[in-house]
């Protein structure tokens, strides 16, 4: 049979068991594709590329020639652009393994697409593990110079999706500095130490308890809308990024990157306009994204870590999800 594509590599659900063995579904989204494709989605479960999250003004050069990007996001250029990876029809595969199912999703997006240069083939693949993973691998090759930052949008709520706001959720980030941003989102380009601020995440903390502090860049985020820059020992091994725990139902998630960042983000546009899987509105702050990635705005910010994909090399980064319970309340 055809394979009949799927559409944003979206993962619709996770369903997993809370400490007494009950199974609730953490993960945001809708219960059907029309709504995917007709209700503006916040880019739910979604593979979010070429480039996940700004590029300042939707503008960068690459050896010497300015590319001028969709502008999808008040001035600036947001997730890939007016359709992006979010709203492609990918190629599906099953995979079977010794410890492991999952999918092969495929895409080649055409040279020009959403105005981007060199024809970038890209292959998303998604494994449950036997270990409760999730682990996403990512893999993109061009004919011609260009940039790539892929990331996965899953917005989770370990109490349940549609179970109300994420502020109670233990939050550690494995971070000891961050990308504070101008007010239309995009890094300064300094990288700001956490200590002594509301994004000191380094010990675990009630992703609540200071979202309210009267801190410059959580006034401009309308919350935490930011980038931190992980503390690794190399640039290519899986580290610890963040860890969650939902103190009710003692579900946790745990997250491995090869990627030098990760965006956190605490739901703060959603605004009680979507009805989700489960029936219930999404409000404000209903669910958080830990975005593995490198920095936005990359190519305008020679100091971060490139995002550069030229013919001669591959783009190839791994994120692991690790979902368990934690007895502690
Ligand atoms: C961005 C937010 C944005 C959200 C949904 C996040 O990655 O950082 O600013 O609102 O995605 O589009």
């Amino acid at each position: 049979m055809r394979d009949p594509g799927y559409y944003g590599g979206i993962v619709q659900s996770i369903e997993t068991p809370d400490r007494r063995g009950r199974t609730a579904n953490i993960a945001l989204g809708f219960d059907n594709l029309a709504d995917y494709l007709t209700k503006n989605s916040p880019y739910f479960g979604c593979i979010t590329g070429r480039y996940a999250n700004r590029i300042a003004k939707g503008r960068f050069t690459l050896d010497g020639t300015t590319y001028q990007l969709a502008v999808n996001n008040g001035e600036n250029h947001l997730h890939g652009g007016d359709v992006g990876f979010d709203k492609r029809v990918w190629q599906a595969r099953e995979i079977r393994e010794h410890g492991a199912v999952g999918l092969r999703l495929t895409y080649v997006s055409p040279a020009g697409e959403e105005k981007y240069p060199g024809t970038l083939s890209v292959t998303v693949t998604y494994r449950l593990t036997v270990r409760n993973e999730i682990r996403i691998d990512y893999h993109a090759t061009t004919d011609a110079p260009t940039i790539v930052n892929l990331t996965n949008h899953t917005y989770f709520n370990l109490a349940g999706e549609g179970s109300g706001s994420i502020y109670d959720h233990r939050l550690r980030l494995n971070a000891s500095r961050y990308t504070p941003v101008d007010p239309t989102l995009i890094p300064t380009g300094s990288l700001d130490p956490v200590a002594g601020t509301p994004m000191d995440f380094r010990r675990p903390t009630a992703i609540g308890a200071r979202i309210r502090d009267n801190f410059q860049q959580l006034l401009l985020g309308q919350g935490y809308d930011h980038n931190f820059v992980l503390d690794r020992r190399d640039d290519t091994s899986l580290a610890l990024a963040a860890r969650v725990s939902e103190p009710t139902s003692g579900r946790t998630v745990t997250i491995r990157t090869a990627e030098p960042g990760i965006q956190f983000y605490s739901g703060n546009f959603l605004d009680g306009t979507l009805v989700g899987t489960g029936g219930h509105i999404y409000r404000q702050g209903d669910g958080f994204a830990l975005e593995t990635q490198h920095f936005p705005d990359s190519p305008n910010q020679p100091s971060f870590p490139s995002t550069v994909l030229r013919p001669d090399g591959v783009y190839q980064t791994t994120t692991v999800y690790e979902f368990g319970t934690t007895s502690a309340g």
